[in-house]
C-alpha cells in the first residue's frame, strides 16, 4: 500500500454521459468523506473533445489517464458525429485509452437485480440471484490483428479479410486475472473457446488449462463458444467466472447483459493486470452508450455509473468495503422501488437522475 492519494481521471463525454457523471461523483465526494484519498482531475473525450481540439482524445489527456491510477468514462457519441469517418469518430477515444493504458481484461458483470425479474426476457426462475463475471481478452485477437483488408483481389472480386492472432501471453494473462478474480467469487472458471475449428482456440484452451495448474482452489471447465451461447440462455446460473477472447467476449457479454434486464444498471471495468491480491490500473464506464435519444432530459438512470465507480472502489482503489457499501445502498434502492423511466413498471412515477443519486445517498 502507498501513502499518496489516488488519482482519479474523469472523462464525462457527450450526451448523457455528463449528466451520469455529475450525479457519481456525489458518490466519489461520499467516499471521500468516508475516508478515500483521491486527486481528482477531469478531461475532454469523444464529441465533446472534437468540438474542442479537433480530436477524440487529446494526447495530453492520454498522457494524464497514463499517470492516473483509474479513469470514470461516461459515455461517446452522437448523431452530430455520426458523418465522420470511422476513424476520426468519438468511439475511437475510448479505443486509444484502452491500448495506450494496455487494459487487455474487460470486465462486464452481469448481476440480476431480483426487483427486476420481469425485465428479463427469460423465465424468472432462470435469472433469481444471477451473478456471472464475463472478462473478455480486449487488446488483441481478431480486432487488431494484421493482416486485414477490404480491397479488390487479384481476381478482380472484392474481397475482404481479418485474421484472429493470439500470443501465449496475451491469453497467459487474461486468463490469470480471471482466476484471480474467481478467488474472490465462487472459484469456478469456465473458459470459453472454438478449440474443435480454430488454432486460437486451441492455443487459449492449451494456455488456459496451463495457468489453472497455478490456481489449484479454483475449477476450470471449458465451453465451445456456440454451446456458451446458448447455455447462457437456458441455464445462465452454471456460470460464476467465463473468461473468453475479444470476439466470442464482446457477443456473449452482450448476450449475458440482456439477461438481466435494464441497461442503464450494468457497469464494467477495463483492467491492466490484477496479480494475486493486488490493484489494478482500471478504466471504469457503464455498458451502455450516451443515449441521444434521452439526453438532456435529466431521466437517465446513473446506476449503472455509480455501480462502475463502486469497481473502482475495489479494483483500483483497494476498498472492498466502500465498494460493498455502494453496491448494497444500490440494491437497497431498487428494492425499495425507486425507478428512473427506463426501468420503471406501469403506474409507478419515476424519478430524475438527479432523485436516483439522492435515494442512492440517503441509502449510503
Ligand atoms: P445506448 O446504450 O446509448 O442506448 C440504447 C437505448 O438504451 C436508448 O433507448 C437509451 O435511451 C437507453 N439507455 C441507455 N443508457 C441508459 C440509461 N443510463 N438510462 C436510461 N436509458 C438508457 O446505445 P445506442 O443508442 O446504440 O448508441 C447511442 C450512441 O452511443 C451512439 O453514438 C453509439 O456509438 C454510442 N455508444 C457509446 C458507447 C461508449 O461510449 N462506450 C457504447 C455504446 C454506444
Ligand atoms: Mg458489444
Amino acid at each position: 500500500a502507498s501513502d499518496r492519494p489516488f488519482k482519479l481521471l474523469v472523462l464525462p463525454g457527450d450526451g448523457i454521459g455528463p449528466e451520469i457523471i455529475r450525479e457519481t461523483l456525489r458518490v466519489v465526494d461520499w467516499a471521500r468523506n468516508a475516508g478515500l484519498r483521491i486527486e481528482l482531475s477531469e478531461g475532454l473525450a469523444g464529441g465533446a473533445s472534437i468540438d474542442a481540439v479537433g480530436a477524440p482524445i487529446a494526447e495530453d489527456v492520454v498522457e494524464q489517464a497514463l499517470a492516473s491510477d483509474a479513469v470514470l468514462f461516461g459515455a461517446v457519441g452522437g448523431p452530430k458525429w455520426d458523418h465522420l469517418p470511422r476513424a476520426q469518430r468519438p468511439e475511437m477515444g475510448i479505443l486509444r485509452l484502452r491500448q495506450a493504458l494496455d487494459l487487455y481484461a474487460n470486465l462486464r458483470p452481469a448481476v440480476c437485480f431480483d426487483e427486476l425479474l420481469d425485465a428479463s426476457a427469460l423465465k424468472p426462475d432462470l435469472i433469481r440471484g444471477l451473478d456471472i463475471l464475463i472478462v473478455r481478452e480486449a487488446t488483441a485477437g481478431v480486432y487488431f490483428s494484421l493482416p486485414r483488408a477490404n480491397e479488390i483481389g487479384p481476381d478482380g472480386q472484392r474481397r475482404a479479410y481479418d485474421t484472429q492472432a493470439y500470443t501465449e501471453a496475451e491469453i497467459a494473462r487474461v486468463c490469470r486475472t480471471a482466476f484471480e478474480l474467481a478467488r474472490t467469487r465462487q472459484r469456478r472458471v469456465c473458459s470459453v473457446d472454438k478449440a474443435n475449428v480454430m488454432e486460437t482456440g486451441a492455443l487459449w484452451r492449451t494456455v488456459a488449462t496451463e495457468v489453472a495448474a497455478g490456481y489449484p482452489d479454483v475449477e476450470l471447465s471449458h465451453m465451445y463458444a456456440d454451446n456458451c451461447a446458448m447455455q447462457l440462455v437456458r441455464r445462465p446460473d452454471q456460470f460464476d467466472v467465463i473468461v473468453t477472447d475479444n470476439l466470442f467476449g464482446d457477443i456473449l457479454s452482450d448476450a449475458a447483459a440482456a439477461l438481466t434486464g435494464s441497461l442503464g444498471l450494468l457497469p464494467s471495468a477495463s483492467l491492466s493486470g490484477l496479480g494475486q491480491g493486488g490493484r489494478s490500473r482500471g478504466l471504469y464506464e457503464p455498458i451502455h452508450g450516451s443515449a441521444p435519444d434521452i439526453a438532456g432530459q435529466g431521466v437517465a438512470n446513473p446506476i449503472a455509473a455509480i455501480l462502475s465507480f463502486a469497481l473502482c472502489l475495489r479494483w483500483s482503489f483497494d476498498r472492498a468495503d466502500l465498494a460493498d457499501a455502494v453496491e448494497r445502498a444500490v440494491r437497497h434502492v431498487v428494492s425499495s422501488g425507486v425507478r428512473t423511466p427506463d426501468i420503471a413498471e406501469a403506474g409507478v412515477a419515476p424519478v430524475s437522475t438527479l432523485q436516483m443519486t439522492d435515494a442512492v445517498l440517503a441509502a449510503l
